[in-house]
């Protein structure tokens, strides 16, 4: 199965990213944390600067609405042209309705849960979406502990998609780092978001092949 790590540049430089992204030639992607205000108790950025960052690096964003109200933005997202765009089951009106504007836009969907939501709640939504995206910690900051618990909803998520014989990826995001990456993708996690793990590093290229193989030897 193929493995794929994704920065988040929620860790990296602010005033900085063009400079930061080509640090992380490596990955399959790059993870993108915008946040309201509302939704978590922090504050990033909005399209503006998310059509900017589309239009500098060739490496695929891949963008996690942590906002109120993401029904009326994840379309606009998906229309900068970026790889996928991850809404919050808690803050949804209407996932539905949600997946298909951002795949009719041209990204992959992604629905993602709250270390406190049960992944029961996302079950009957989950065919609609490419992806879904577990919390391992409250969303809002990076550099937060691995919630222990978040690998039995990892594991409970792998079977139900493969119960649904879809290929939808099963993504991980918070406290992501070697010490954990293996017990992670042993229960069934192909995606995996590392904020601190990797932009604390001076080699972040040597981060994310050593979290990708620890990812691929685990299976
Ligand atoms: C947290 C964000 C994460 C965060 C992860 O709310 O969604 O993407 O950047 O950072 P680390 O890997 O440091 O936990
Ligand atoms: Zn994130």
């Amino acid at each position: 199965m193929t493995m794929r790590i994704q920065p988040s540049i929620l860790s990296a430089d602010f005033v900085n990213f063009q400079r930061d992204f080509g640090t992380i030639s490596e990955a399959d992607g790059i993870h993108v944390d915008v946040m309201d205000g509302h939704f978590v108790p922090n504050l990033t950025f909005g399209l503006p600067m998310v059509k900017r960052m589309q239009e500098i690096t060739e490496l695929p964003l891949d963008v996690h609405l942590m906002i109120d109200n993401p029904d009326g933005w994840a379309g606009r997202y998906a229309e900068l042209g970026v790889f996928s765009v991850t809404v919050h089951f808690e803050a949804c009106l209407n996932p539905i309705e949600v997946a298909r504007s951002i795949k009719s836009n041209g990204s992959r969907a992604g629905i993602s849960i709250k270390p406190g939501t049960s992944l029961e709640a996302v079950n009957d939504y989950l065919e609609e979406f490419d992806q879904i995206l577990i919390m391992s910690v409250e969303p809002g900051f990076g550099g937060q502990a691995f919630i222990a618990e978040s690998l039995e909803k990892i594991s409970a998520a792998r079977k139900q998609i493969d119960s649904l014989g879809k290929d939808i990826w099963l993504q991980v995001d918070g406290g992501v780092d070697e010490t954990n990456i293996s017990a992670i993708a042993k229960a069934g996690a192909d995606t995996f978001v590392a904020g601190s793990a990797v932009f604390r590093e001076q080699d972040r290229n040597a981060k994310i092949s050593l979290l990708r193989s620890l990812a691929e030897s685990a299976k």
